[in-house]
């Protein structure tokens, strides 16, 4: 089962405001309406100015809500009812104006209104010109989204029907609907009581008692994942290296912090059905660590001697009993990422790669986006548009969830 067919039946509450990009608003409602979404539409009133209602109602083949003091609507569908009868609530586009009263808290029309009452979770597709959308209270109003938990897709660079270039244009429709995809499927529990293993974070190898070698990994990814799985019906073990994020509700989490303590408590964990190794295991440790705080003794500085850590990874992917279903590892590269991938996925034996381009500017590490490619032993990469870590855990989980019910219709 793909993503698309998990959506099925399922109700999303669009929010279109006034923008111009507001008629690829229409295309998206026509490609939802075609997987099965129930589409329920909220105008504000200059949206109204590009975009009529007659035509999304025509689309939508639902009535199409637009002005909070209709009494007549208010008796019908309470604007509290509309809030909370669809799985998620997406706004597209999502103007400056929108996102300033969503960040304030505002609530002086039908869609700020919606917005504020709704306890479903909301996917906002930002368009706008991109001077406005550098603007530090712009920025400041997004932050404030994000830390909401407010899921974002795009927006994209290029031209604006302004005349002007940058950052700004809308993603197009078929990226919302990917979004709108990954966030509504894994809901659907469809990994009831499946286990499964989830390494994060960094390791940290001990030098002396006090000294250690570690990287920059936050943990925010594998985080995610395990968060994912659980939320669609997974038992999760999460073994983590040193993190600041916090602990993912409903999972185990073992706290470690050496290589050879992840992959004790990842052999501990098994059997499981998946493993996703998300973690930045280092390559190698100190192969004497000392008992005392090495002492500073001047023009002699030590030499570290190193040894190589266990692969996890590929010790998980070995053939044998108690091999998961599926092992994904990931790949964070800065060159030649498809050549690199496809070795890294015979080297290890794992069955998918998610790899990801960390030369780019905007950085990956600690940051809260993620471009990843995802590679499967015999099928083409699949390149998934820019987007926030959380959204690429529930992509994951949602091509996991397809992947064992596949895997199982076959055993059957
Ligand atoms: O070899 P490289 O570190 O690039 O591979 C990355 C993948 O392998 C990640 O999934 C990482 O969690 C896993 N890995 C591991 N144990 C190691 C090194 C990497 O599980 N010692």
């Amino acid at each position: 089962m793909r993503d698309a067919e998990a959506v099925q039946g399922r109700g999303i509450l669009l929010i279109i405001a006034g923008g111009i990009a507001a008629y690829k608003s229409l295309e998206l409602i026509r490609r939802l309406r075609e997987q099965g979404v129930r589409v329920r539409c909220v105008l504000t009133r200059a949206a109204a100015e590009f975009v009529t209602p007659l035509a999304v109602a025509s689309l939508a083949g639902e009535k199409v809500f637009s002005d909070l003091f209709s009494l007549t609507d208010e008796a019908e569908m309470g604007h509290i009812r509309l809030s909370r009868e669809a799985d998620l609530v997406v706004v597209a586009p999502a103007t400056a104006d929108l996102i300033a009263k969503m960040a304030a808290g505002l609530a002086d029309d039908l869609a700020s209104t919606a917005l504020l009452a709704t306890d479903k979770p909301v996917l906002i597709a930002p368009a706008m010109n991109p001077q406005m959308w550098q603007h530090p209270a712009t920025q400041r109003n997004l932050a404030q989204l994000a830390a909401d938990g407010i899921r974002r897709v795009g927006p994209a660079p290029g031209d604006m029907a302004c005349g002007e270039t940058g950052v700004g244009r809308m993603a197009e429709p078929a990226e919302i609907l990917a979004a709108i995809e990954a966030l509504l499927a894994p809901a659907v529990g469809t990994l009831e009581g499946v286990r499964a293993l989830v390494t994060s974070g960094p390791t940290v190898e001990a030098i002396d008692p006090v000294r250690f070698i570690a990287n920059r990994s936050s943990g925010k990814q594998g985080h995610a994942i395990a968060a994912a799985l659980r939320a669609a019906g997974c038992e999760v073990t999460l073994v983590s290296g040193p993190v600041q994020e916090p602990d993912p509700e409903g999972v185990k989490v073992v706290r470690v912090e050496s290589a050879e303590q992840m992959l004790a408590a990842c052999r501990a964990a098994l059997p499981v059905a998946v493993a996703v190794c998300a973690a930045a295991v280092a390559d190698w440790r100190v192969a004497e660590p000392l008992a005392q705080k090495l002492k500073r003794r001047a023009g002699a500085p030590p030499t570290l001697v190193l040894a190589e850590n266990p692969d996890i990874l590929k010790t998980l992917a070995r053939t044998g009993p108690t091999r998961p279903t599926l092992v994904v590892g990931f790949a964070a590269e800065t060159e030649d990422l498809e050549a690199n991938a496809r070795r890294k996925l015979a080297a290890k034996g794992c069955d998918w790669i998610v790899a990801n381009d960390v030369s780019m500017d905007e950085g990956t590490f600690g940051s809260v986006y993620n471009t990843v490619k995802l590679f499967r032993a015999e099928a083409e990469p699949e390149a998934w548009p820019r987007l926030s870590k959380a959204e690429v855990a529930l992509r994951l989980v949602a091509c996991i969830a397809a992947h064992l019910r596949n895997t199982s219709a076959v055993a059957a």
